[in-house]
């Protein structure tokens, strides 16, 4: 015969088990894990909604708010005809570029987009790394160096890596990001030349 106890283990294991197979049950299939909602194996018939830029003109769009603290800005403007940016073309400087954007009331690149933050890097003559004229062991220990450029650097010339238009879709997951702007006007623009280095001792 079993013992009490024997029967209560018994019972609660069956219960556990059940219980098991029940979130199974469930439990979603592989072919449902994709965020569209179709089976994960048909995904070559489905089409992505159309893309639906702004067409405001530039001068004419409205700023979008920025995603986070010293997030890049998106573009608010209709870009048609401005890309892309070649060796010798680039469109976004012949409104953006300081020297004219005042001009033409277009947000002037900001002083983070006039120098260059690579630290000049050289070998020594036993293949040690010189950084900002200091030999380095480990590089996470070079402050963040400022090298003035004659105007927007060329680190930053092809703006449509960092800035691009926004699409008007419904997001296929709602976003609940909340940002924190520690500036009162972060949201509306950008403060990175003044804390590079922040939180570097
Ligand atoms: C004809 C002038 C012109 C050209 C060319 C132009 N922009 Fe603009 N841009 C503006 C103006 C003016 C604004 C301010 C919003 C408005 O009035 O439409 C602006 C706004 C922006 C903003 C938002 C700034 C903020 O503070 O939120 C970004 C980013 C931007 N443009 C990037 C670009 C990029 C990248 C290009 C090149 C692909 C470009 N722009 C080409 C005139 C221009
Ligand atoms: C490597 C990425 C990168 C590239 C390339 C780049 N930007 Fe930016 N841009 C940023 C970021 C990040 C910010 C916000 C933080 C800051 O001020 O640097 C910004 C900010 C701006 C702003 C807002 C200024 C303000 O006062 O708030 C404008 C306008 C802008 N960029 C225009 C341009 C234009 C025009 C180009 C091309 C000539 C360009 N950017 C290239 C990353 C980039």
């Amino acid at each position: 015969m079993f013992s009490k106890k024997t029967w209560i283990i018994s019972v609660a294991m069956l219960a556990f088990i059940v219980s098991g197979c029940a979130v199974v049950g469930n439990a979603y299939h592989e072919e449902e894990l994709g965020l569209r909602k179709v089976d994960l194996y048909s995904e070559k018939t489905v089409v992505p909604d159309a893309t639906d830029y702004t067409q405001a003109a530039a001068g004419e769009s409205k700023l979008i708010q920025r995603s986070f603290e010293n997030a890049p800005p998106m573009i608010p403007h209709d870009i048609e005809g401005m890309l892309p940016i070649t060796g010798d073309y680039n469109s976004c400087l012949g409104c953006h570029d300081p020297a004219v954007a005042k001009d033409v009331q277009a947000t002037p690149t900001p002083l983070s987009h006039l120098a260059s933050f690579r630290p000049l890097t050289q070998l020594g003559a036993n293949g040690e790394v010189i950084k900002e004229g200091k030999i380095i062991r480990n590089s996470t220990d070079v402050l963040t160096a400022m090298h003035k450029r004659e105007g927007v650097s060329m680190e930053r010339y092809n703006c449509s890596a960092c800035h691009v238009p926004q699409s008007n879709n419904e997001p296929l997951v709602a976003n609940e990001f909340q940002p924190d702007f520690r500036s009162k006007n972060g949201i509306s623009s950008s403060n990175l030349i003044d804390n590079l280095n922040e939180g570097i001792k």
